[in-house]
C-alpha cells in the first residue's frame, strides 16, 4: 500500500542518490566487513584451465571491491586506489541501462563509487556479500558472468542491523588483456528498476516520489558543483528545469532525464569536475538522448573493432 509520507519517499532515492555533503565516511581500515553480515562467498567450483582461474581471479576481485567498505578507498583517491591488475589503463565498456564508459576513470567510478554507502542512504543499505553464480572462459582473453550482489542493512547497533535486502543480478562479457587485466566488457544489469524499488519500497512512477528526487538532485548540485563546476544559478532554477524533463526509469537510465542525473549526481563528490557538467541542464555529453539503437549496438566506435569480435575467442 503505498503512503505519501515524505521519509517514504525520500528512500526512492536512496541507493544511486546524492546526498554526501555532510557524511562523515570512515576510514576503510577502520571497518572490517564482518563475516556475519551475509554470505561472502566464492564460487565453490573454481574453474579448471590457469587461463580461466586467472580470469575468475581478476572478476572476483572486482566484485570484491563493491563490498562495503572495500570501495572506500577508490571512493575518496579513485583511479589510485585500485588495485593492479584489476582494469587495463586502455579498459573501455559498456554497462545497460547505465551508459558507457570510455576510459580508465570512468570505468572505475561505474563499477566503485556508485556501490552505494549505508551513511548516504536512508535505508542503511550497503552490498555486503557477492557470489559469482555463472562463469565461462574457454579461452584466454575472454570470459562471461553473472554476479549476484547480496545487499543489507549496516547500520551497526540497531536492531535492523544485517537485515537481508534484495540482491542485484549482474551479468557480463569480458575481454582481458595479456596481463590478466580487464580490457573491454559489456554487461547488463536486469533488474535495476525491481532492485531500487523493492529496496527502497517506493514506486518510482508516484509524482511526488519524482519531485522530491528532483529537489534532491539540484540541492546537491548546488553544494557539489561550485565556482567553475556550477550548473545553476539557484535550486529553483534547477528544479524548474528538471521538472520539464522526462523521469526515466532505473530500467533505461541513460538519457536526458532525472534518472540518469541520479546516478550521476554520486559522481560529482569523486570528480567534480568531470561529472557537474552530467548533471546540468544539457546532461554534458552523458546523460543525454543518445537514441536507440545508437546507445547499445555501437560496438564498432566503443570497442575499436568490428562488430561481434570483441567477446569471441580468436
Ligand atoms: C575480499 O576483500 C576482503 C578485503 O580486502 C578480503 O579480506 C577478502 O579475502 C576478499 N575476498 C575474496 C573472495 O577475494
Ligand atoms: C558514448 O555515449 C555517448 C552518449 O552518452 C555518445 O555520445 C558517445 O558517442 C559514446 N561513445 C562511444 C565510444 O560509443
Amino acid at each position: 500500500m503505498f503512503r505519501s509520507n515524505l521519509t517514504f519517499l525520500a528512500l526512492a532515492w536512496a541507493l544511486l542518490q546524492a546526498h554526501l555533503i555532510s557524511i562523515k565516511i570512515p576510514q576503510a581500515h577502520a571497518w572490517p566487513t564482518p563475516t556475519k553480515w551475509l554470505p561472502h562467498f566464492k564460487s565453490h567450483r573454481p574453474p579448471r584451465e590457469h587461463y580461466a582461474r586467472r580470469n575468475f581471479k581478476t572478476i572476483s576481485s572486482i566484485y570484491n571491491l563493491t563490498v562495503y567498505p572495500n570501495q572506500l578507498p577508490i571512493f575518496q583517491a579513485g583511479g589510485a586506489a585500485v588495485p593492479e591488475g584489476l582494469f587495463s589503463r586502455e579498459v573501455v565498456g559498456r554497462v545497460d541501462p547505465v551508459g558507457n564508459f570510455t576510459d580508465f576513470d570512468e570505468s572505475i567510478e561505474y563499477f566503485f563509487a556508485l556501490s552505494p554507502l549505508p551513511q548516504a542512504n536512508p535505508v542503511k543499505a550497503a552490498i555486503t556479500g557477492y557470489q559469482i553464480t555463472e562463469f565461462s572462459s574457454q579461452c584466454r582473453d575472454v570470459a562471461a558472468s553473472v554476479v549476484y550482489l547480496y545487499s543489507s542493512v549496516v547500520n551497526p547497533g540497531c536492531a535492523d542491523h544485517g537485515k537481508p535486502l534484495p540482491p542485484l543480478k549482474q551479468v557480463a562479457f569480458w575481454r582481458f588483456d595479456k596481463h590478466g587485466a580487464v580490457l573491454k566488457y559489456d554487461a547488463w544489469i536486469p533488474n535495476l528498476n525491481s532492485w531500487v524499488e523493492s529496496t527502497t519500497r517506493t514506486n518510482a512512477a508516484d509524482p511526488q516520489s519524482r519531485a522530491v528526487t528532483i529537489e534532491q538532485i539540484c540541492g546537491a548540485t548546488q553544494m557539489l558543483c561550485r565556482g567553475p563546476n556550477a550548473q545553476w544559478g539557484s535550486v529553483e532554477e534547477c528544479v524548474t528545469t528538471l521538472s520539464l524533463k522526462n523521469f526515466g526509469s532505473y530500467d533505461e537510465a541513460w538519457g536526458d532525464n532525472i534518472v540518469c542525473r541520479s546516478i550521476h549526481v554520486v559522481l560529482t563528490q569523486v570528480r567534480p569536475d568531470v561529472h557537474c557538467s552530467h548533471v546540468g541542464p544539457t546532461g554534458g555529453g552523458k546523460c543525454v538522448n543518445e537514441a536507440y539503437p545508437a546507445n547499445y549496438f555501437s560496438d564498432e566506435k566503443l570497442y575499436g573493432q568490428p562488430t561481434g569480435e570483441t567477446f569471441m575467442c580468436d
